[in-house]
Protein backbone atom coordinates (compact mmCIF):
# COMPACT_ATOMS: atom_id res chain seq x y z
CA UNK A 1 0.00 0.00 0.00
CA UNK A 2 1.05 3.09 -1.13
CA UNK A 3 0.64 6.08 1.60
CA UNK A 4 -2.52 8.16 1.10
CA UNK A 5 -1.58 11.41 -0.90
CA UNK A 6 -1.92 14.99 1.52
CA UNK A 7 -2.39 18.47 -0.43
CA UNK A 8 -2.66 21.50 1.91
CA UNK A 9 -2.28 25.11 1.40
CA UNK A 10 -1.12 28.49 3.15
CA UNK A 11 -1.21 31.98 1.95
CA UNK A 12 1.41 34.07 2.29
CA UNK A 13 -0.45 37.41 3.21
CA UNK A 14 1.18 38.29 6.31
CA UNK A 15 4.98 38.95 7.63
CA UNK A 16 4.29 35.91 10.20
CA UNK A 17 2.62 33.13 11.03
CA UNK A 18 0.60 33.54 14.06
CA UNK A 19 -0.26 30.74 16.79
CA UNK A 20 -2.90 29.74 15.59
CA UNK A 21 -1.79 29.09 11.66
CA UNK A 22 0.98 26.78 14.04
CA UNK A 23 -1.12 24.45 16.39
CA UNK A 24 -4.03 24.22 13.93
CA UNK A 25 -1.86 23.77 10.81
CA UNK A 26 1.47 23.97 10.54
CA UNK A 27 2.34 21.56 12.93
CA UNK A 28 -0.28 18.85 11.68
CA UNK A 29 1.37 19.14 8.28
CA UNK A 30 4.94 18.26 10.06
CA UNK A 31 3.15 15.39 11.94
CA UNK A 32 1.93 14.09 8.22
CA UNK A 33 5.24 13.89 6.56
CA UNK A 34 6.15 10.43 6.81
CA UNK A 35 2.64 8.41 7.42
CA UNK A 36 1.72 10.49 4.00
CA UNK A 37 3.07 11.42 0.63
CA UNK A 38 2.78 15.11 1.00
CA UNK A 39 2.28 18.01 -0.92
CA UNK A 40 3.08 21.47 0.60
CA UNK A 41 2.02 24.42 -1.76
CA UNK A 42 2.57 27.98 -0.58
CA UNK A 43 -0.33 29.71 -2.42
CA UNK A 44 0.58 32.95 -3.79
CA UNK A 45 -1.89 32.74 -6.53
CA UNK A 46 -4.77 32.82 -3.55
CA UNK A 47 -3.07 35.78 -2.24
CA UNK A 48 -3.47 38.20 -4.93
CA UNK A 49 -7.59 37.84 -5.32
CA UNK A 50 -7.43 41.19 -2.82
CA UNK A 51 -4.97 44.11 -3.47
CA UNK A 52 -1.63 43.13 -2.83
CA UNK A 53 2.40 44.31 -3.02
CA UNK A 54 4.40 42.26 -5.45
CA UNK A 55 7.66 42.80 -3.33
CA UNK A 56 5.65 42.22 -0.17
CA UNK A 57 4.07 39.12 -1.85
CA UNK A 58 7.84 37.71 -2.87
CA UNK A 59 9.01 38.80 0.95
CA UNK A 60 6.24 36.74 2.57
CA UNK A 61 6.16 33.72 0.06
CA UNK A 62 10.40 33.24 1.47
CA UNK A 63 9.26 34.36 4.82
CA UNK A 64 6.57 31.14 4.86
CA UNK A 65 9.03 29.14 4.03
CA UNK A 66 11.68 29.69 6.18
CA UNK A 67 8.85 29.17 8.52
CA UNK A 68 7.43 26.13 7.24
CA UNK A 69 11.50 24.70 7.45
CA UNK A 70 11.72 26.07 11.25
CA UNK A 71 8.97 24.63 12.11
CA UNK A 72 10.19 21.11 10.72
CA UNK A 73 9.30 20.43 7.08
CA UNK A 74 11.85 18.53 5.38
CA UNK A 75 11.87 19.00 2.13
CA UNK A 76 13.22 15.47 1.32
CA UNK A 77 9.99 13.74 2.91
CA UNK A 78 7.77 16.37 1.48
CA UNK A 79 7.02 18.36 -1.83
CA UNK A 80 6.92 21.93 -0.75
CA UNK A 81 6.38 24.61 -3.16
CA UNK A 82 5.16 27.43 -4.26
CA UNK A 83 1.89 27.65 -5.99
CA UNK A 84 2.94 30.52 -9.02
CA UNK A 85 5.82 27.98 -9.89
CA UNK A 86 3.96 25.22 -11.20
CA UNK A 87 1.15 26.62 -14.36
CA UNK A 88 -0.78 23.51 -14.50
CA UNK A 89 -3.09 25.43 -11.01
CA UNK A 90 -4.03 28.02 -13.41
CA UNK A 91 -4.50 25.80 -16.27
CA UNK A 92 -6.80 23.28 -14.33
CA UNK A 93 -8.48 26.18 -12.54
CA UNK A 94 -9.70 27.48 -16.18
CA UNK A 95 -10.85 23.86 -17.14
CA UNK A 96 -13.06 23.67 -13.62
CA UNK A 97 -14.43 26.94 -13.93
CA UNK A 98 -16.27 25.75 -17.01
CA UNK A 99 -17.38 23.12 -15.11
CA UNK A 100 -18.41 25.15 -12.05
CA UNK A 101 -22.09 26.22 -12.00
CA UNK A 102 -22.51 30.55 -11.64
CA UNK A 103 -24.97 29.94 -9.10
CA UNK A 104 -22.92 27.07 -7.48
CA UNK A 105 -20.03 29.24 -6.79
CA UNK A 106 -22.45 31.73 -5.66
CA UNK A 107 -23.46 29.77 -2.84
CA UNK A 108 -19.69 29.61 -1.58
CA UNK A 109 -20.20 31.20 2.05
CA UNK A 110 -16.54 32.83 2.61
CA UNK A 111 -17.33 34.58 -0.47
CA UNK A 112 -20.47 35.82 0.97
CA UNK A 113 -18.53 36.81 4.42
CA UNK A 114 -15.67 38.14 2.75
CA UNK A 115 -17.70 40.83 0.65
CA UNK A 116 -20.56 41.39 3.23
CA UNK A 117 -19.44 44.78 4.38
CA UNK A 118 -17.95 46.39 1.30
CA UNK A 119 -20.53 44.72 -1.11
CA UNK A 120 -19.50 42.71 -4.28
CA UNK A 121 -18.45 45.64 -6.50
CA UNK A 122 -14.98 45.89 -5.54
CA UNK A 123 -14.51 42.59 -5.17
CA UNK A 124 -12.45 40.71 -7.91
CA UNK A 125 -13.43 37.61 -10.41
CA UNK A 126 -10.55 36.00 -8.14
CA UNK A 127 -11.81 36.42 -5.35
CA UNK A 128 -15.50 35.22 -6.40
CA UNK A 129 -13.44 31.83 -8.07
CA UNK A 130 -11.01 31.23 -5.41
CA UNK A 131 -12.60 28.15 -4.55
CA UNK A 132 -12.12 26.78 -8.12
CA UNK A 133 -8.34 27.33 -8.18
CA UNK A 134 -8.75 25.28 -4.47
CA UNK A 135 -10.47 22.39 -6.11
CA UNK A 136 -7.40 22.21 -8.92
CA UNK A 137 -4.98 22.43 -6.42
CA UNK A 138 -6.25 19.47 -4.78
CA UNK A 139 -7.11 17.95 -7.92
CA UNK A 140 -4.36 18.17 -9.76
CA UNK A 141 -2.05 15.76 -7.48
CA UNK A 142 -4.39 13.06 -7.38
CA UNK A 143 -5.07 13.74 -3.91
CA UNK A 144 -6.10 11.33 -1.13
CA UNK A 145 -6.69 13.82 2.08
CA UNK A 146 -6.88 17.56 3.01
CA UNK A 147 -6.57 18.75 6.10
CA UNK A 148 -9.19 20.93 6.43
CA UNK A 149 -10.75 23.17 9.53
CA UNK A 150 -14.19 24.19 9.64
CA UNK A 151 -14.26 27.10 7.54
CA UNK A 152 -12.59 25.59 4.40
CA UNK A 153 -15.00 22.32 4.18
CA UNK A 154 -17.88 24.13 1.69
CA UNK A 155 -14.68 24.56 -0.36
CA UNK A 156 -13.65 21.12 -0.41
CA UNK A 157 -17.09 19.71 -1.26
CA UNK A 158 -17.11 21.99 -4.37
CA UNK A 159 -13.31 20.06 -5.28
CA UNK A 160 -15.19 16.66 -4.91
CA UNK A 161 -18.44 17.32 -6.35
CA UNK A 162 -16.21 18.93 -9.57
CA UNK A 163 -13.97 15.78 -9.61
CA UNK A 164 -16.86 13.69 -9.55
CA UNK A 165 -18.76 15.86 -12.45
CA UNK A 166 -15.48 15.66 -14.75
CA UNK A 167 -14.94 12.00 -13.87
CA UNK A 168 -18.62 11.53 -15.33
CA UNK A 169 -19.08 13.56 -17.95
CA UNK A 170 -15.68 12.79 -19.17
CA UNK A 171 -14.46 9.44 -17.62
CA UNK A 172 -12.29 9.07 -14.80
CA UNK A 173 -9.58 10.92 -14.26
CA UNK A 174 -9.64 12.39 -10.90
CA UNK A 175 -9.47 11.22 -7.77
CA UNK A 176 -12.06 12.71 -4.80
CA UNK A 177 -10.62 13.85 -2.05
CA UNK A 178 -11.39 13.47 1.87
CA UNK A 179 -11.69 15.70 4.36
CA UNK A 180 -8.18 14.89 6.78
CA UNK A 181 -10.69 16.79 9.85
CA UNK A 182 -8.20 18.22 12.49
CA UNK A 183 -8.53 18.08 16.21
CA UNK A 184 -11.47 21.00 17.32
CA UNK A 185 -8.78 21.54 19.93
CA UNK A 186 -6.42 22.76 17.59
CA UNK A 187 -8.54 25.84 17.11
CA UNK A 188 -6.70 29.09 18.89
CA UNK A 189 -9.07 31.98 19.71
CA UNK A 190 -8.09 36.00 20.01
CA UNK A 191 -6.24 36.24 23.57
CA UNK A 192 -8.41 39.64 24.04
CA UNK A 193 -11.65 38.31 22.60
CA UNK A 194 -11.65 34.95 23.02
CA UNK A 195 -15.13 33.74 21.08
CA UNK A 196 -13.49 35.02 17.86
CA UNK A 197 -10.80 32.70 16.46
CA UNK A 198 -7.15 34.22 16.50
CA UNK A 199 -6.67 35.80 12.72
CA UNK A 200 -4.22 37.61 11.11
CA UNK A 201 -7.15 40.14 9.65
CA UNK A 202 -9.41 40.14 12.11
CA UNK A 203 -7.48 39.69 15.69
CA UNK A 204 -7.39 42.83 18.12
CA UNK A 205 -3.65 43.99 18.07
CA UNK A 206 -3.13 42.35 21.67
CA UNK A 207 -5.30 39.34 20.65
CA UNK A 208 -2.75 37.47 17.87
CA UNK A 209 0.84 35.62 18.58
CA UNK A 210 3.31 36.13 16.02
CA UNK A 211 5.45 33.94 15.94
CA UNK A 212 8.40 35.88 14.54
CA UNK A 213 7.70 38.99 17.01
CA UNK A 214 9.97 39.77 20.05
CA UNK A 215 9.16 36.86 22.22
CA UNK A 216 9.26 39.26 25.06
CA UNK A 217 5.98 40.67 23.54
CA UNK A 218 4.36 37.68 23.05
CA UNK A 219 4.85 36.89 26.68
CA UNK A 220 3.22 40.73 27.13
CA UNK A 221 0.39 39.13 25.21
CA UNK A 222 -0.70 36.30 26.95
CA UNK A 223 -0.14 37.97 30.43
CA UNK A 224 -2.64 40.32 29.26
CA UNK A 225 -5.22 37.78 27.93
CA UNK A 226 -8.50 38.06 28.66
CA UNK A 227 -9.98 35.90 31.37
CA UNK A 228 -13.24 36.30 33.48
CA UNK A 229 -14.29 37.18 36.75
CA UNK A 230 -14.03 33.48 38.83
CA UNK A 231 -10.95 31.64 40.15
CA UNK A 232 -11.57 28.25 38.59
CA UNK A 233 -9.44 26.95 35.82
CA UNK A 234 -11.13 24.70 34.13
CA UNK A 235 -12.36 24.01 30.17
CA UNK A 236 -15.98 24.91 29.16
CA UNK A 237 -15.60 27.09 26.02
CA UNK A 238 -19.22 28.49 26.43
CA UNK A 239 -18.69 30.08 30.11
CA UNK A 240 -15.21 30.37 30.22
CA UNK A 241 -13.66 30.92 26.91
CA UNK A 242 -10.88 32.82 27.92
CA UNK A 243 -9.17 30.14 29.93
CA UNK A 244 -10.16 27.39 27.83
CA UNK A 245 -8.30 29.05 24.89
CA UNK A 246 -5.20 29.14 27.92
CA UNK A 247 -5.73 25.66 27.84
CA UNK A 248 -6.12 24.55 24.79
CA UNK A 249 -2.74 26.60 23.50
CA UNK A 250 -0.52 25.18 27.36
CA UNK A 251 -2.15 21.82 26.33
CA UNK A 252 -0.73 22.13 22.45
CA UNK A 253 2.76 23.13 23.07
CA UNK A 254 3.43 20.93 26.22
CA UNK A 255 1.56 17.93 25.17
CA UNK A 256 0.24 17.24 28.12
CA UNK A 257 -3.90 16.75 28.30
CA UNK A 258 -6.52 19.84 29.14
CA UNK A 259 -7.69 17.24 32.49
CA UNK A 260 -4.31 16.60 33.52
CA UNK A 261 -3.56 20.54 33.65
CA UNK A 262 -6.96 21.36 35.06
CA UNK A 263 -6.18 18.91 37.64
CA UNK A 264 -2.55 20.41 38.22
CA UNK A 265 -4.29 23.64 39.06
CA UNK A 266 -6.77 22.50 41.64
CA UNK A 267 -6.22 24.05 44.97
CA UNK A 268 -4.79 27.33 45.04
CA UNK A 269 -3.32 27.82 41.65
CA UNK A 270 -4.91 30.56 39.75
CA UNK A 271 -5.48 32.27 36.60
CA UNK A 272 -2.10 34.19 37.44
CA UNK A 273 -0.10 31.11 37.19
CA UNK A 274 -2.14 29.91 34.54
CA UNK A 275 -1.10 32.85 32.39
CA UNK A 276 2.62 32.57 33.13
CA UNK A 277 3.09 28.69 32.51
CA UNK A 278 1.45 29.84 29.14
CA UNK A 279 3.81 32.30 28.61
CA UNK A 280 7.04 30.39 29.47
CA UNK A 281 5.92 27.76 26.92
CA UNK A 282 5.16 30.26 24.00
CA UNK A 283 8.53 31.78 24.58
CA UNK A 284 9.99 28.26 24.79
CA UNK A 285 8.81 27.50 21.85
CA UNK A 286 8.93 30.33 19.82
CA UNK A 287 12.36 31.55 20.57
CA UNK A 288 14.19 29.08 18.63
CA UNK A 289 11.79 29.02 16.20
CA UNK A 290 12.14 32.62 15.29
CA UNK A 291 16.03 31.96 15.42
CA UNK A 292 15.96 29.27 13.07
CA UNK A 293 13.54 31.16 10.31
CA UNK A 294 15.42 34.40 10.71
CA UNK A 295 18.96 31.82 10.23
CA UNK A 296 17.18 30.96 7.18
CA UNK A 297 16.37 33.90 5.63
CA UNK A 298 19.83 34.95 5.62
CA UNK A 299 20.17 32.54 2.71
CA UNK A 300 17.80 32.71 0.29
CA UNK A 301 19.77 31.19 -2.32
CA UNK A 302 19.04 27.79 -0.73
CA UNK A 303 15.69 28.48 -0.32
CA UNK A 304 14.98 29.37 -3.94
CA UNK A 305 16.99 25.99 -4.38
CA UNK A 306 14.75 23.79 -1.89
CA UNK A 307 11.51 25.56 -3.72
CA UNK A 308 13.16 25.09 -7.36
CA UNK A 309 13.37 21.20 -6.63
CA UNK A 310 9.94 21.43 -5.15
CA UNK A 311 8.32 22.89 -7.62
CA UNK A 312 9.63 19.95 -10.69
CA UNK A 313 8.57 16.95 -8.20
CA UNK A 314 4.96 18.65 -8.20
CA UNK A 315 4.79 19.75 -11.80
CA UNK A 316 5.82 16.13 -12.76
CA UNK A 317 2.86 14.91 -11.13
CA UNK A 318 0.62 17.93 -12.40
CA UNK A 319 1.42 18.01 -15.69
CA UNK A 320 0.68 14.43 -16.05
CA UNK A 321 -2.76 14.76 -14.13
CA UNK A 322 -3.34 17.89 -17.06
CA UNK A 323 -2.11 15.73 -19.72
CA UNK A 324 -4.98 13.58 -18.49
CA UNK A 325 -7.71 15.56 -18.07
CA UNK A 326 -6.91 17.86 -21.38
CA UNK A 327 -7.10 14.38 -23.46
CA UNK A 328 -10.42 13.54 -22.38
CA UNK A 329 -11.27 17.23 -23.28
CA UNK A 330 -10.91 17.04 -26.95
CA UNK A 331 -7.99 19.37 -26.77
P1 LIG B 1 -6.07 33.58 8.95
O1 LIG B 1 -7.33 32.89 9.40
O2 LIG B 1 -5.32 34.22 10.05
O3 LIG B 1 -6.33 34.49 7.78
P2 LIG B 1 -5.24 31.58 7.09
O4 LIG B 1 -6.62 31.62 6.58
O5 LIG B 1 -4.12 31.96 6.18
O6 LIG B 1 -5.12 32.43 8.43
O7 LIG B 1 -4.99 30.15 7.68
C1 LIG B 1 -3.94 29.30 7.37
C2 LIG B 1 -4.17 28.00 8.09
O8 LIG B 1 -4.18 28.21 9.50
C3 LIG B 1 -5.52 27.35 7.76
O9 LIG B 1 -5.34 25.95 7.68
C4 LIG B 1 -6.37 27.70 8.94
O10 LIG B 1 -7.41 26.75 9.18
C5 LIG B 1 -5.37 27.72 10.08
N1 LIG B 1 -5.79 28.67 11.11
C6 LIG B 1 -5.92 30.00 10.95
N2 LIG B 1 -6.32 30.57 12.10
C7 LIG B 1 -6.45 29.58 13.01
C8 LIG B 1 -6.82 29.54 14.39
N3 LIG B 1 -7.13 30.63 15.07
N4 LIG B 1 -6.82 28.35 15.03
C9 LIG B 1 -6.50 27.22 14.35
N5 LIG B 1 -6.15 27.19 13.06
C10 LIG B 1 -6.12 28.34 12.38
NA1 LIG C 1 -8.85 31.76 7.25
Amino acid sequence: MSRPRVFSGIQPTADSFHLGNYLGAVRQWVGMQDDHDAFYCVVDLHAITVGHDPALLRERSLRSVAQLLAAGLDPDRCTLFVQSHVAEHTQLAWILGCLTGFGEASRMTQFKDKTQRQGTEGATVGLFTYPVLMAADILLYQTDQVPVGEDQRQHLELSRDLAQRFNSRYGDTFRIPEAYILKETAKIYDLQDPTAKMSKSASTPGGIIELLDDPKVSAKRIRSAVTDSGREIRFDHDQKPGVSNLLTILSALTEQSVPALEEHYVGGRGYGDLKRDVADAVVEFVTPFRERTLALLEDPESLDNILARGAERARAVAAETLREAEDRLGF
